[in-house]
């Protein structure tokens, strides 16, 4: 069963959880006491040779019930608490375990998928914890103790009337079973809409600009009625259970009336007997019709196990086997010795045999089609996918020798997509490392040439960008990422394409900035402007994940392939583009004029 999985994340609470299960176990044996007292008493009235004695008994019946509400209160309180620690341990596990992983695990799993997981799969086990399990607690103890006390009052009704039971037992034993497919599926269903409202309102600009609102709401409501339906299924096996064993264990009843009536008119049982074994018989149907509600949350919470640990057991794909000997400064060599590459479930590689050499302080620029693999290449370095051994060294180690934390201190990327957190600019710049002096973060926002941007927000560094940094544009976020990768000082500076929205004059600026301030260090950049490339000291033409072409701007340029082909397209660009820019200007002119005669 799924739920034994959960039992390491018990163990640290063993002790607590059997107190409070003894404490469970006492409430039930107080309350079976009840029917005792009561069968004194009415026996008392009942027979003549007996003074006839109420008072006691009442009084001991009314300590007993308040004893077994405070003990039980408290025991519940208990559970309560060990289901809140059990699923924070469980959520800070899944969190950290998610952290670590690759492309392939979010393939796998969407992020509204893990967000349910994370938020109503383990809300499931907390349910557990807190209600079925001490229902499930009640339930048994109660028929065990109201067996041991009738056993004791009379063997042979009792066997009547626990006739049933077993019925009972196997009859919820295998409605538990049919309705666990439909819980999983009803859980199923619920990360579906999970995962479509993140998805939706993550994609909200799109798909208003598109003028898709109603199409997105009707999708929306076929993922609804799906869980709909799930959860409709769901209940209604659990409803089967709810009505069925609270009719079997009806009969008791009836039994006790018949069999035990013709024992009292026999005179083999006294009145206070018989009533005591109503007492005990509807003693124990109580929690019986609780039983089905529990189950269908041991159920719905084995289901949610189920999912949660299909998170757990799924291994990251790129793991520190940190073996060799790193120094404690890196120079900045980067050997790329024949790597291939190809994703996972591709058929054709990204990268096909690559060798390229950066020695220390070199730049290189990597250019080629969209879907060449420049991106690829990036990411290979500081394995955020994981490639062979012995096809990547930085200083001549291979990268798979340096523990992942000290790998990406030495090479730091810059992503083609750019992120920011929804903090101020200044917590964005100083990410890693919150304590870092605000001087570095404008030199840094300098060298990224967003310092004049920073300077116009009237809160400065202190400017919170929205979810996503909604409330800059798409340059002004890719010059934040890249001023953020630049505070990290790097021995080794990866730039994938960090300046498609920015345009050709302020590039010019930050990269005659960058080699000033990076003099000695090395740092690749992806381009896809020959205006960028060619103040690297080496440029990669890829195709198709190929090195086509290499070789300085000149050297390209003589070799007259794609490269000079590139160039001469993008300057011819250029030349149009300044054209206009001069053709704009005098129309300012010719306005201004206007206005002032
Ligand atoms: N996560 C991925 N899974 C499968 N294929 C991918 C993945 N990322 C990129 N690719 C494929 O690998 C090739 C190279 O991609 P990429 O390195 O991003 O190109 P570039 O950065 O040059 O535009 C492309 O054909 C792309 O479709
Ligand atoms: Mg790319």
């Amino acid at each position: 069963m799924h739920l034994k999985r959960l039992g390491p994340y018990f163990r640290r609470y063993a002790w607590v959880l059997i107190g409070a299960t003894a404490a469970l176990v006492l409430t039930r044996v107080l309350d079976a006491l009840v029917p005792l007292l009561m069968k004194t008493g009415i026996d008392s009235l009942a027979d003549p040779e007996i003074a006839p004695n109420v008072a006691w008994p009442a009084l001991a019946i009314a300590g007993l019930v308040l004893a077994r509400f405070g003990i039980f209160v408290v025991a519940r309180r208990i559970m309560r608490r060990v289901a809140i620690s059990v699923t924070y341990d469980l959520r800070k596990r899944i969190f950290g375990h998610v952290q670590y992983q690759g492309a392939a695990f979010f393939h796998r799993f969407s992020t509204g998928d893990l967000m349910s997981r994370a938020v109503n799969d383990i809300g499931m086990v907390r349910m557990v914890v807190s209600f079925a399990w001490v229902n499930l607690i009640t339930f048994v103890f109660t028929i065990a103790a109201g067996l041991y006390f009738m056993i004791g009052l009379s063997p042979t009704l009792t066997l009547f009337v626990v006739l049933p039971v077993p019925v009972v037992a196997v009859t919820g034993f295998l409605l538990a079973r049919q309705m666990f497919p439909n819980f999983r599926n009803r859980q199923e269903a619920l990360a579906d809409v999970t995962s479509f409202t993140q998805e939706n309102l993550n994609g909200i600009r799109t798909i208003q600009a598109m003028a898709q609102e109603d199409h997105e709401i009707e999708r929306f409501r076929d993922v609804c009625s799906q869980y709909a339906r799930m959860a409709y299924r769901a209940m209604r096996s659990m409803a089967l259970v709810t009505m069925v064993l609270p009719f079997l264990s009806a009969l008791s009843p009836i039994i006790i009336l018949v069999y035990g009536g013709f024992l009292v008119l026999e005179g083999e049982m006294t009145l206070g007997t018989f009533t005591a074994f109503f007492a005990y018989a509807a003693m124990v149907a109580a929690p019986i019709t609780m039983v089905g509600m529990s189950l269908s949350m041991f159920t719905a919470a084995a289901a949610g196990t189920e999912r949660i640990f299909e998170v757990l057991d799924y291994e990251p794909e790129i793991v520190d086997s940190p073996s060799g000997e790193i120094p404690d400064t890196i120079a900045g060599r980067v050997e790329i010795k024949g790597l291939t590459f190809s994703y996972p479930g591709t058929t054709r590689p990204a990268i096909d045999d690559v060798s390229i050499t950066v020695a220390p302080g070199e730049t290189i620029a990597l250019l080629g089609r969209v879907g060449c693999g420049k991106s690829t290449l990036l990411h290979a370095i500081v394995r955020l996918v994981d490639t062979p051994r012995g096809s990547i060294f930085i200083d001549g180690i291979d990268i798979c020798d340096y523990p992942l934390q000290r790998l990406r201190h030495a090479a730091t990327l810059v992503p083609q997509d750019p992120f920011l957190f929804s903090a101020t600019i200044a917590q964005n710049l100083a990410y890693d490392d919150p304590s870092r002096d605000v001087s570095l973060l404008w030199d840094a926002a300098e060298a990224g040439g967003l310092a004049a941007t920073i300077r116009e927000f009237p809160d400065g560094m202190e400017t919170v960008v929205g979810e996503r940094g909604m409330t800059l544009s798409g340059g002004q976020k890719q010059r934040a990422t890249l001023a953020r990768g630049l505070v990290r000082n790097a021995p080794i500076l990866l730039l994938d394409d960090c300046f498609s929205s920015v345009d050709t004059e302020t590039e010019e600026r930050i990269l005659s900035g960058l080699a000033r301030l990076r003099e000695g260090r090395t740092t690749l950049l992806i381009s896809h402007r020959v205006s960028t490339a060619r103040h690297a000291d080496r440029i990669y033409v890829l195709d198709d994940g190929h090195v086509r072409e290499s070789g300085s701007h000149e050297e390209l340029l003589a070799l007259g392939g794609y490269y000079a082909a590139l160039e001469a397209v993008q300057s011819d660009q250029e030349r149009d583009r300044a054209r206009k820019m001069r053709l704009l200007n005098d129309l300012d002119v010719d306005v201004a004029k206007a206005v002032g005669s």
